[in-house]
């Protein structure tokens, strides 16, 4: 693996097992920084994430403390029910949660049956009591988008533009319904960050994140630089061609 330096946090390259294998060691040493007995862990959407999941499943690398010591959510939600093939929980139930055998009471979806705002609004009180006052999660997944969106923040969404200080939010996104997602406070408010983004359809977004012109608005991960010291950024040769 090799490491290359950015404004928006730590980018380390290599290959796929390679990845994986980094992720994991920076998820046992968030979870071994996070307050005792309490480690709040938000997977994420995206295909990254799916082939990460049966890494795991299939290596069995994740320790039985990690296995049964966390809280598992999502960084960010489709408004759909969590048996639908586009719920991001539902998918980190299916492909890992429920084959590790995660506990039920350890699984934290949004609260989805319920309308947007009053969703974002019991996940904000969960998040509270689980966190703290002014704390998210104790480690973040992302991947990124095409658009370089991160988690649902798309460019030019009010979220991205002013969240309030929420940590956690809902908004509209058009063309793509209702999202609840963490806030650009929220990621302020992670203790690490991990994007993963892999392959060459990863190639141009990164260079646009990391090579290009400060512009948060149209580059939703650039908001990212706000708290660069918490990021790292795991890609392949083929992501990194730009970089
Ligand atoms: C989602 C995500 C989103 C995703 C990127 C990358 O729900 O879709 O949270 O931010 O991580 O779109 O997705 P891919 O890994 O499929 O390119």
């Amino acid at each position: 693996m090799r490491e290359i330096s950015s404004d928006f946090g730590r980018v380390v390259v290599g290959t796929q097992s390679e990845l994986f294998g980094e992720a994991l060691r920076l998820t046992l040493a968030a979870q071994a920084a996070a307050r005792a007995g309490r480690f709040l862990w938000a997977l994420t959407g995206g295909s990254t994430p799916a082939a990460f999941y049966k890494w795991c499943v299939e290596t069995r690398a994740l320790p039985a403390e990690l296995v049964n010591g966390t809280h598992f959510t999502v960084s960010d939600e489709r408004h759909v029910l969590l048996s639908s093939p586009d719920s991001n929980f539902g998918n980190a139930e299916r492909q890992l949660l429920a084959p590790l055998g995660v506990p039920t009471d350890r699984r934290l979806p949004w609260m989805v049956a319920w309308p947007v705002a009053e969703a974002a609004e019991a996940y904000r009180k969960t998040m509270l009591i689980l966190a703290g006052p002014g704390r998210a999660y104790d480690l973040c997944f992302l991947g990124m988008g095409d658009d370089c969106h991160t988690a649902s923040l798309f460019p030019q969404t009010p979220l991205l533009k002013d969240d309030g200080g929420l940590l956690f939010g809902g908004q509209e996104v058009p063309g793509k319904g209702w999202r609840l997602t963490i806030t650009p406070s929220g990621l302020r408010a992670c203790g690490t960050i991990l994007v993963m983004a892999l392959g060459a359809g990863k190639a141009d977004a990164l260079h646009r994140v990391h090579r290009g012109p400060l512009d948060v608005e149209n580059v939703p991960s650039q908001l990212l630089k706000t708290c660069a010291s918490n990021v790292v950024w795991l890609v392949d040769e083929p992501a990194a061609a730009r970089l």
